[in-house]
């Protein structure tokens, strides 16, 4: 009887050993989180991963290793440890994990979005090809689509808002301002109406499967025994079946268009017409997911969070700083043309940098591996090591920042060179739309400034929140989405924006 027992013990324990193991054995050198058998610091992180984080690296210091499940992962936590490893290892940290959830689940048929594609050739095709898309000549060549979109939610926002007296949530706006630039980009195709089906299941299912991309809330990425239990992956399986669905719809629409001779200048137009493009169907479906998702979520909720905080007592003080040096800059009112071929008003650009900054909507960036080992401080981290930044973390590391909790744009006004925040990420696949995401926030915020008084609601129930964490309804989700509140409009000068509005709207029926 004793061996038999002995064996059965010997059995567990072995099974145990195998749940219980990481990808990477323990770093020596580096601080540890510490954590439970099995599940590691999935407990610690709570429901909002970068705050625990930050409360973890101020006890263990500014890049640490935990285990998330079977996973072992180095954090980096402050500014100049992102900066030291993310761009001084930039060839090193050039790719990106498959998680179970994202890649098995959700993206099993569009394929994987460049963001996040692990680095090889076909990755390396997609990235090139985004980025000559989002050049800067290739953006200002987008400034038409961006007077349009921006003309067309502000023009909304003037009918809506009856003199500054009604309070208005801008959130539907500002979804179809971002969607409608995304699909005029990629498809040459826009919708007209706030109200559009198809409009609010792309919005409902993008920001559902942001959810689904969340870097460490998704146990059973970590946790493979957890994937017997499917709950999650069926809801992930519904949400990747509608995606496809429009997806499919749209790119069908343009090759139609394309036959028809009827399609606009579009960057997928561009991509299928021309044979020397060395992509194959699923890496234009990739180039297209990518294009279509990348600023959904992202642009809209920098641009939401900036309006709330305009709307504070402290936003009253930033709007009429920034309306008088836009004045300053052009006495003859022509801000509202000027923004689509330039970026001359400093306080403005320093203005979008501090929201950046403050907000940082993707607080846990996407995950890197490594692809060789990397030296940090004479520890060695082997090749195929996770890696994650605690970006909300660097953009409020105190070393760095003077009191980074104050929102105050005045930190960007001057000589500021390098690294400003990670809200784009950092290094070699640092985000390839960022030029294209600066001008859109620079454009729309002259555009609203000069056309609005942006003032609190009248029911302060409605009020926006100023704190960065207290903004964000979802702390687990990969994009932070704001709570809802509602503000007022009330036109600085309702002739002249009547007259820019006419002006848009002349050319958009030109085009
Ligand atoms: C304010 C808006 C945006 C924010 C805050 C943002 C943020 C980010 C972040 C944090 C990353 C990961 C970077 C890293 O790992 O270091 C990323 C990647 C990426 N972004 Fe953006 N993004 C924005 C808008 C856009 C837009 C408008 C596009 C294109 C239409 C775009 C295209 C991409 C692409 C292609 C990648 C993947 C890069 C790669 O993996 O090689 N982004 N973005």
């Amino acid at each position: 009887m004793v061996p038999i027992w002995i064996g059965i013990i010997m059995i567990i324990w072995l099974l145990f050993k195998i749940v219980d193991s990481t990808d990477i054995p323990k770093l020596r050198g580096l601080p540890e989180a510490s954590g439970w058998p099995i599940f590691g610091c999935l407990f610690q992180l709570g429901t909002n991963h970068s705050l625990a984080l930050s409360k973890l690296g101020k006890k263990l210091g500014p890049v640490f290793q935990m285990r998330l499940g079977n996973k072992r992962i180095v954090i980096a936590n402050s500014f100049d440890s992102i900066r030291g490893l993310w761009i001084r290892n930039q060839s090193s940290l050039i790719s990106r994990p498959l998680l179970h959830t994202f890649h098995t689940v959700v993206s099993s048929s569009q394929g994987f979005t460049i963001g996040t594609s692990p680095w090889d050739e076909s990755c390396k095709r997609r990235r090139k090809a985004a980025a000559t898309a989002l050049n800067k000549p290739a953006v200002q060549s987008y400034m038409p689509i961006i007077d349009v979109e921006s003309y067309s939610a502000i023009k909304d926002i003037f009918q809506e808002c009856k003199d500054g007296q009604m309070d208005i949530s801008i959130i539907p706006h500002l979804q179809r301002f971002a969607l409608n630039t995304s699909l005029m980009l990629n498809y040459g195709t826009r919708f007209t109406s706030s109200d559009d089906k198809l409009l609010k299941e792309i919005c409902n299912v993008e920001a559902a499967i942001s959810r689904f991309r969340s870097t460490s809330n998704n146990w059973q990425d970590y946790v493979p025994l957890l994937r017997l239990f499917p709950a999650k992956s069926k809801e992930a399986n519904k949400f990747r079946l509608r995606r496809d669905h429009y997806l499919n719809i749209l790119l069908d629409g343009l090759k139609q268009d394309i036959t028809n001779g009827t399609d606009k200048p579009c960057i997928t137009g561009n991509i299928l017409k021309d044979p020397s493009a060395q992509l194959n169907e699923a890496e234009i479906k990739s180039i297209c997911l990518t294009m279509v998702s990348a600023g959904l979520d992202t642009i809209p909720a920098n641009i939401i969070f900036g309006i709330g905080y305009l709307s504070s007592s402290h936003g009253q003080e930033i709007q009429q700083r920034a309306y008088e040096e836009i004045q300053d800059i052009y006495p003859d009112d022509d801000a509202w043309e000027r923004c689509l071929v330039e970026e001359r008003v400093p306080y403005v650009t320093a203005f979008y940098k501090e929201v950046l900054r403050y907000f940082t909507v993707i607080p846990m960036c996407l995950p890197r591996r490594s692809i060789h080992d990397i030296e940090y401080n004479g520890v060695m981290i082997p090749t195929g090591t996770l890696f994650y930044m605690n970006a909300f973390g660097g953009d409020y590391d105190e070393e760095h920042f003077e009191n980074p909790e104050i929102f105050n744009p005045e930190r960007y006004l001057g000589d500021v060179e390098g690294t400003q925040h990670f809200a784009y990420g950092a290094g070699s696949r640092m985000c390839a739309g960022a030029h294209l995401a600066n001008r859109e926030l620079f454009t729309f915020f002259i555009r609203l400034i000069t056309a609005f008084r942006i003032l609190p609601p009248k029911d302060e129930n409605y009020a926006a929140a100023t704190d960065a964490m207290e903004a964000n309804q979802y702390h687990t989700a990969l994009v932070a989405e704001p709570k809802i509140f509602k503000c007022r409009f009330e036109p600085r000068n309702k002739e002249l924006l009547a007259a820019w509005l006419e002006s848009t709207r002349q050319r958009t029926e030109d085009d």
